[in-house]
């Protein structure tokens, strides 16, 4: 399908790559690199909402939802898990361990005498936690920004691509919320655009499903997780199925936006019958996060992929 239909390759033609983009495709090249000698399994993880800028110099954009929680915790899991993990993530949305910072006022969080400046005793336990597990892991974390949805598949491709070199030890967990819609580069005007000119009516261009290209030829021997968002709960299942028989990767995650933190639905190309994940009220009362039974759940399901198609 992605060969049948150019529409995609149209997309990188008439939207220039993102400032840095070189640089951080030599990044994730040597770390895709270093992983694949060590035998590691790598997960790109996508997080956060893509914008879409109505002008070239952007004084307005139409955003996604998405605070980044489900990519942000994600990530967090398959470095315990054991995964080296690519965070490609929107700026400024939440980000692994710092995520448990946000909110709190770190001013109120230490202690200062004329000679000291120490975290203060009800926090150390907490914090402590926090940091050893940040400084446990953050060799095995590649952290990659965008803002905008062009930066957004931009990096997607060059990651994809880049981690061919892992084979199957790869896996790609697709959770950033992706708009649909957009203005070409070529349409958008130059600067802001004046109230002056009455309301405005915009038209925007239906964006390529970058998931076509992305399993065919991207990441062809990499396991595939996508995520499906609706809001209309009888759509979930079918939606989820159609995406997984459309693109032919290997699991979709139905979730529904308001109950996305207790509920998601698994449904995988090699099993006839979709799985639910639900929180109950004891995982919540004990602080379990619906990500470490996603991870948990898709570590089994990697284990078997790579079994099936590891050479040698
Ligand atoms: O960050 P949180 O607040 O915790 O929210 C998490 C989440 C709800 C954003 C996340 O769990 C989620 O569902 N992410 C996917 C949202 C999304 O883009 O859904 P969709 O149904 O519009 O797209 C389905 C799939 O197509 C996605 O995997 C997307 O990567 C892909 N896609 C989308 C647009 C596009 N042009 N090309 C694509 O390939």
């Amino acid at each position: 399908m992605a060969l049948e239909d150019p529409s995609w390759k149209i997309f990188f033609e008439e939207n220039p790559m993102p400032i840095g983009f070189h640089e951080n495709v030599n990044l994730i090249k040597e770390f895709c690199q270093q992983a694949a000698m060590k035998k590691n399994r790598v997960a790109l993880v996508t997080s956060g909402g893509t914008t879409v800028p109505l002008e070239q110099n952007t004084v307005r954009f139409i955003d996604n939802f998405s605070a980044g929680t489900r990519g942000s915790s994600s990530a967090e899991y398959f470095l315990e898990a054991g995964y080296q993990v690519i965070f490609l993530h929107r700026s400024k949305s939440l980000e692994p361990y710092f995520r448990h910072l946000v909110g709190k006022n770190i001013f109120e969080m230490i202690e200062v005498s004329p000679d000291n400046v120490a975290v203060g005793k009800k926090h150390q336990l907490e914090l402590g936690k926090l940091a050893e597990k940040y400084q446990r892991h953050r060799c095995d974390l590649l952290m990659i920004s965008f803002s905008t949805l062009s930066d957004y598949l931009w990096l997607l491709q060059a990651t994809a691509q880049q981690m061919q070199i892992l084979g199957p030890l790869a896996l790609l967990y697709l959770a950033a919320a992706v708009s649909d819609f957009y203005i070409p580069a070529s349409q958008m005007p130059c600067h802001k655009i004046q109230s002056s000119g009455g309301p405005l009516s915009l038209s925007l261009q239906l964006v390529p499903k970058m998931l076509a290209p992305l399993v065919t030829l991207w990441a062809p021997n990499a396991f595939i997780v996508s995520f499906k968002l609706e809001t209309n709960e009888t759509l979930l299942e079918t939606k989820s199925n159609e995406a997984l028989l459309k693109y032919h990767h290997h699991v979709v995650i139905g979730n529904l936006l308001n109950s996305r933190k207790v509920h998601v639905v698994l449904v995988d190309s090699n099993s006839p019958n979709a799985e639910e994940i639900r929180l109950s009220s004891s995982d919540l009362e004990n602080g379990i996060e619906i990500e470490f039974k996603i991870v948990e759940n898709l570590k089994i399901r990697h284990d078997q992929y790579y079994a099936d198609h590891k050479t040698g």
